[in-house]
């Protein structure tokens, strides 16, 4: 049998089929209109990217619920709000037969204290220090309030496939609230909601089972999980294994492995062992392991920068989509480019504003490749050239102008 490349198609269990095997990881777009809405900006922006000849979008993370934002200008899909852009941004996803899949999440404690002044969560438990500054101290759900969420989750998803996206993704790592549940340092609930890490696993189970019986056996359901969090305590890289090996069993599409939370911000690459940045993808050993215990496809994100790096994990059978965020942000046409077999590789390079204190206080990464994407969402080239320092300056007088005004 040939070894798979990044060229190659991929049936999905629910029997989808994506033209190749490269996918746009979700990146927030941080630019929802007045009213949590979708707009013209997103349709541009997902336009130029399925020009681009990926195989696979997934959006930024859309919240289900308006109360529990990430970030000022999420999207929220959610009973009530009506997005007649939706099918719009849909369209232009799908141009060229690439899917577009619309990444669903509620970020539980990691909503920051100028957007929730009590967030909630599984357990009361602050987010440590420095972030606990950022973020307020939540407060634990009732069961009424989680079975609530699971069928925001649900109302969501059909609300995808009523307006035209090809699938939805359950965002289930980066510490948001799928996250927190999974965690046992912050789930230290004694219901049937936390403790063993079956009870943990609940929630996200529950949430996956309430999607596919709104959306069908046909329509495909990923999930983006932790490989572990990085932190004393959590969430470790058996209890990963355990909750791929369940939720494989219960049919999911494709499984997309990352790592890492606000606390510890493994997915952007922070603290890789130089053995892990030789071999460019963050997660691949895991990913490795994964393997060997499941048939659902799998997809990898963090650290891909080249068409050898990809093209070897394929090669290897360690994940069969490659996922890629922050290149797309500044090299839309990178897909094109991988494929058509040109030695192209991508400009990510490290950020800095050239001040210590600012690098530190500020997540520079988001920050600036945030700006790259609202570039794009105006109908611009990305600047790859514009300074770390620029970035914060614009992003701090948007604060300070929203902090008067109030952001919506
Ligand atoms: C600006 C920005 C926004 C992001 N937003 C999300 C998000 O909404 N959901 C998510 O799962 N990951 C998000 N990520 C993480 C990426 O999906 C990805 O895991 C990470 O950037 C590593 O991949 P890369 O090395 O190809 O950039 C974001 C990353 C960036 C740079």
């Amino acid at each position: 049998m040939k070894p798979t490349s990044i060229t190659d198609t991929l049936t999905l269990p629910c029997g989808a089929v994506l033209k190749n095997r490269i996918g746009k990881s979700a990146m927030s777009e941080n630019m929802g209109s007045r009213g949590y809405t979708s707009n013209e900006k997103f349709n541009r922006l997902y336009a130029r990217w399925a020009e681009g000849g990926i195989g696979l979008l997934i959006t930024g993370n859309v919240m289900v619920d308006r109360f529990a934002l990430g970030e000022a200008h999420n999207v929220v899909i959610e009973q009530g709000i009506q997005d007649a852009n939706l099918p719009h941004w849909a369209a232009a996803g799908k141009k060229d037969g690439t899917h577009i899949w619309v990444q669903l999440n509620h970020p539980g404690k990691q909503s920051p204290k100028f957007l929730s002044k009590e967030p909630v969560a599984p357990s009361a438990i602050p987010l440590k220090k420095p972030l606990d500054r950022l973020f307020n101290t939540p407060r634990a759900l009732t069961e009424d309030e989680i079975l609530e969420i699971i069928a925001r989750f649900a109302y969501a998803a059909r609300v995808c496939k009523e307006s035209g996206f090809t699938g939805v993704q359950i965002h289930g790592a980066h510490g948001y609230l799928v996250s927190q549940f999974l965690s046992p340092s912050h789930n230290q609930r004694t219901d049937r909601w936390g403790g063993t890490l079956e009870n943990r696993m609940r929630f996200v189970k529950k949430v996956y089972l309430a999607i596919r019986k709104e959306v069908g056996a046909s329509f495909p359901v990923s999930i983006k999980l932790n490989s572990a969090d990085f932190q004393k305590g959590g969430f470790t890289q058996e209890d990963s294994r355990e909750v791929i090996k369940q939720l494989s069993a219960l049919g999911m599409d494709l499984i997309e492995i990352s790592g890492g939370t606000y606390e510890a911000p493994a997915m952007m690459g922070a603290a890789q062992k130089e053995s892990t940045q030789q071999r460019e993808a963050y997660f691949l050993t895991y990913c490795e392991e994964v393997r060997k215990l499941v048939q659902s496809p799998l997809m990898l994100t963090g650290g891909f920068r080249s068409a050898q790096g990809m093209n070897a994990a394929l090669e290897s059978g360690a994940c069969d989509v490659i996922g890629i965020a922050r290149s797309l942000a500044i090299q839309p046409d990178f897909p094109n480019q991988l494929l058509s077999g040109s030695a192209v590789t991508s400009q990510v390079k490290p950020l800095t504003t050239g001040w210590k204190f600012l690098d530190k206080t500020f997540p520079l990464e988001i920050i600036w490749y945030t700006d790259q994407l609202h570039f794009m969402g105006e109908g611009k080239n990305p600047k790859p050239k514009k300074s770390a320092l620029g970035s914060v300056l614009s992003m701090v007088y948007k604060l300070g102008k929203n902090a008067v005004k109030k952001v919506r």
